[in-house]
């Protein structure tokens, strides 16, 4: 906690730069999970979310939003192409009002959002930490086939929106450094990935 008395993110895995995390929302009584980045920049936080997305709607009208912060790849992979399960859920209460937060979340940040500004594209909105916590602090050296099912996700959200041709070569790239470097998750995420994009191109 900082001295006045909001959290500091460092202590919850969000650090400068760009942290993806897993955004949980509410549209009405459904929670809803995507992996969103959370810009964390000279002392500011912001969220960039593009039209269209469940989560754009969700925080365009309740201006809150928790961010979770997962290191398994399946959950990121799962949340890309569906919504997870109720089941993945669990609520906490900050303020009077019931958040979302993901059950394997590492640890999660409540983030109330303010100066939205929305353009043709998106909408940034700042965020300001109301209320968080840590569930489990893993010992973890960073590993290229994790990062690598995150590029791939990237590039299948741009294709599920292009149908452009050059971000399945981008993916298959990917997923030959999920071959060689990752881990049991990371190789069952990259199939699910690859099955869910193979629907996408029936
Ligand atoms: C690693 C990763 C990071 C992402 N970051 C963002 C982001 O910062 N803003 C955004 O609008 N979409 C981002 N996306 C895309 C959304 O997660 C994707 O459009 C998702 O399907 C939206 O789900 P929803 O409709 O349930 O909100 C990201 C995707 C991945 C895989």
């Amino acid at each position: 906690m900082t001295e006045s008395g909001y959290p500091n993110l460092d202590e919850f895995g969000i650090y400068d730069g760009i942290s993806e995390t897993i955004v949980t929302t509410m549209k009405g009584s459904l929670p809803n999970a995507a992996p969103i980045g959370i810009i964390r920049k000279e002392g500011r936080v912001f969220v960039r979310l593009f039209k269209g997305s469940i989560t754009y709607f969700n925080v365009h009208s309740e201006r809150v939003l928790v961010a979770n912060v997962v290191n398994d790849p399946v959950i990121f992979v799962r949340s890309t192409f569906s919504n997870l399960k109720e089941s993945d859920f669990n609520y906490v209460s900050v303020e009077g009002h019931k958040f979302p937060v993901l059950k394997d979340a590492l640890s999660w940040v409540v983030f109330e959002c303010s100066s939205i500004k929305v353009t043709s594209e998106a909408l940034v909105a700042e965020l300001n930490p109301l209320h968080a916590h840590v569930n489990q602090s893993p010992v973890q050296a960073p590993n290229r086939g994790f990062n690598a099912v995150l590029e791939a996700a990237v590039h299948a959200t741009r294709y599920k929106l292009s149908n452009d041709e050059k971000y399945l070569k981008l993916i298959h790239a990917y997923s030959a450094i999920v071959s060689r470097c990752g881990g049991k998750r990371e190789k069952i995420a990259i199939n699910m990935l690859n099955d869910c994009l193979k629907k996408l191109k029936m």
